[in-house]
């Protein structure tokens, strides 16, 4: 596995590994890697020839008194995990590698898609994620890139951008994986003091209720985000800051609830943010 920092030295191994006729694959991470990350790598090793995982904790994705200076940094370790799940190449550049002298470019998906849930928590989140996703896609290339619906939104709004912009890269979006109680595996579940991470267990608990009762028939929104709630309200150091269904494809409010629709919700456990979904299914 080689670990690559620059996008010329990116280039060089791209003609170097021949790209005739070989797929590559592309997963791009923040790092601090957890068995969520290796699932999309071992998943891209699967359907690609190549594949390529990126490590960039990405300063324009994150808000004015966010976690950017804090979010793990861990690159020694990542390129082993990365390694051991099928990673040919780590790239890890520099910022200035990504973002050059006087960038002025941003990509920015407009409308409810990146406006709702994570995007109205977190103003130019997602202008961040899709500038830099855009610029990895470039210097990739990869003829197949790797998400997660842990992040379920950030997954459509990258769909969306692939699509409005003609981008030639097939995005595929791969399940959520759980520590053995249920918690999402994330990257910020290491900020959690004891007593949080107890307690965290209650967002998948409150998203399996709801999705239990849409599975037994109920199909009344206010009556299933209501029962999620329950459970939620199990967590008081949690702090609710959304809790939505809405339609799975492209965000929009529901009437009714229907297989495939998206139940989502973002927690705060003091300055630490844990986001969550599931898709309801049935019918
Ligand atoms: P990061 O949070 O490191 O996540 C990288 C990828 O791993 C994302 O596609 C995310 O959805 C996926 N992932 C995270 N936790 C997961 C889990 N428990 N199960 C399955 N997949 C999981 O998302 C980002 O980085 C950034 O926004 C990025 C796309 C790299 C742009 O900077």
């Amino acid at each position: 596995m080689l670990l690559i920092e620059t996008v010329r030295a990116l280039e060089a191994w791209k003609r170097e590994a021949g790209r005739k006729g070989r797929s590559l694959g592309f997963v791009p991470t923040m790092g601090a890697l957890h068995e969520g990350h290796l699932s999309l790598i071992r998943r891209a090793k699967e359907e690609n020839d190549l594949v390529v995982a990126s490590v960039f904790v990405n300063p324009t994705q994150f808000g004015p008194g966010e976690d950017f200076e804090r979010y793990p940094r861990s690159l020694e370790r990542d390129c082993d995990l990365a390694s051991g799940a099928g990673a040919d190449v780590v790239f890890h550049p520099d910022a200035r590698e990504i973002y050059g002298e006087g960038h002025s470019t941003i990509v920015r998906v407009e409308g409810e898609l990146a406006g709702v849930l994570c995007g109205k928590a977190r103003p130019g989140h997602f202008q961040g994620v899709t500038t830099v996703v855009n610029i990895l896609f470039n210097i990739v290339g990869p003829d197949r890139a790797y998400f997660g619906q842990k992040d379920a939104q950030q997954s459509l709004v990258v769909q969306k951008m692939v699509r409005d912009l003609k981008i030639p890269v097939e995005v595929r979006v791969c399940p959520i994986l759980r520590e053995e109680d249920g918690l999402a595996m994330s990257s910020r579940n290491a900020y959690l003091q004891q007593e949080e991470r107890r307690q965290a267990v209650r967002l998948h608990k409150g998203l399996e209720k709801a999705g239990e009762a849409f599975g037994a028939g109920e199909r009344n929104p206010e009556r299933l985000l209501e029962l999620a709630k329950e459970e939620i309200r199990k967590a008081p150091l949690g702090e609710l800051e959304y809790l939505e269904l809405l339609d799975g494809r492209d965000l929009r409010p529901v009437e009714r609830a229907a297989a495939g629709d998206l139940m989502a919700v973002a927690v705060r456990f003091g300055k630490t943010r844990l986001i969550d979904n599931i898709l309801l299914e049935g019918e």
